[in-house]
């Protein structure tokens, strides 16, 4: 045990990674299954706030490039389910989990896309954060994890670059185009900042997860790193940011940025943002739906496998 436990260390220290059948703490075990059940459950209710849009894109160009996005999307939560069975979880039970509250999903996919200029901003600011979090995990210490963010993060690169060219188009166009676009940003700006999660001072989990290296940077320092990158972005475009208190600090070398109400995202995670029972309606009716898809996959598997077979 001393020695399994002593190779685990060191794999840690050495920046090596852990893979599926080495010997790791129950800890690093729950802590991989739940951020990357998470993670996954995230990718596929996030499916959600754009695929409306998909019958009501603008152009044919934009509904084709929509639908890639949302089809990605699907993509990178089977991945990710993936990545969480080699851990020993199943899946079935991970789906069971969330659609019961007990595992969560980002606050982000929790709010309304009340106009086409959502989409965009959903591309340029919350798939923009998902990138500055995820590009640190593609040296996550487990390596089924990181090497699936390396895939996810080029999607996601493509996705926030559609988002962005969206709303350059957008703001090209006419005035009430250019409002549409200001008032999605308004509507979007703070809780994307809220997808980084709580403050380090009260991320219960980042320590742990930083000594494991699962986690690269804590919440703040990625949140941080997400505004410094945004604000040129916005003044290319040509939109505000709805922050009064956001400037450029010098001796800091980082944009300084007003609070964020914690209490809005303890109020999303605990299930009464705008769109949390509609989501887990949604999705308790696929998964429904979706139930003589996945009886037809395990009698065809076992007619396959042929008698005796598994
Ligand atoms: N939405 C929902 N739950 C959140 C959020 C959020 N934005 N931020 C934090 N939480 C939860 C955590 O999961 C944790 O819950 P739990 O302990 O009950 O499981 C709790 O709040 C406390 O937060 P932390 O201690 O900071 O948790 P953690 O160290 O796991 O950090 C983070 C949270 C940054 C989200 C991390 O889990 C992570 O990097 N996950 C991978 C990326 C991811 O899941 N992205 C969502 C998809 S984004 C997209 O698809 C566009």
């Amino acid at each position: 045990m001393a020695d399994l436990e002593e190779h685990f260390e060191r794999t840690i220290a050495s920046d090596r990674r852990v893979e599926p059948r080495d010997w790791m703490p129950d800890g690093y075990r729950a802590t991989m299954v739940r951020q990357i059940a998470q993670h996954a459950h995230s990718e596929i209710i996030g499916m959600q706030p754009e695929g409306e849009w998909i019958t009501r894109a603008p152009t044919l160009r934009r509904k084709a490039i929509l639908l890639a996005k949302v089809q990605d999307e699907a993509g990178h939560g089977l991945y990710l389910y993936s990545a969480a069975e080699t851990l020993g979880a199943d899946r079935a039970e991970l789906t069971e989990m969330l659609l019961q509250g007990r595992q969560k999903y980002s606050s982000i996919f929790n709010y309304p896309t009340r106009t086409y200029a959502d989409v965009g901003v959903i591309g340029w600011l919350v798939d923009g954060a998902a990138i500055c979090n995820q590009v640190p995990l593609c040296r996550s210490s487990y390596g089924p994890y990181a090497r699936a963010m390396i895939r996810i993060c080029k999607e996601e690169s493509f996705h926030q670059r559609q988002g962005y060219e969206l709303l350059a188009a957008m703001m090209a166009g006419t005035a009430a185009q250019r409002a549409m676009v200001q008032g999605a940003v308004d509507r979007w700006w703070w809780p994307a900042l809220m997808m980084f999660g709580p403050p380090d001072t009260s991320s219960p989990n980042t320590a742990r997860s930083m000594a494991w290296k699962i986690k690269r940077h804590t919440n703040d320092e990625l949140r941080q790193r997400f505004v410094d990158v945004t604000v040129p972005q916005a003044r290319v475009l040509g939109v505000t940011l709805p922050d009064p208190e956001l400037r450029w600090n010098a001796e800091r070398g980082h944009h300084d940025f007003g609070p964020i109400d914690w209490s809005e995202l303890k109020r999303v995670i605990g299930g009464g943002g705008p769109c949390n029972e509609r989501r887990i309606a949604v999705r308790r009716a696929a998964h429904e739906d979706g139930a003589w898809v996945r009886e037809a996959a395990t009698a065809h598997a076992a007619k396959r496998a042929g008698p005796g077979g598994s």
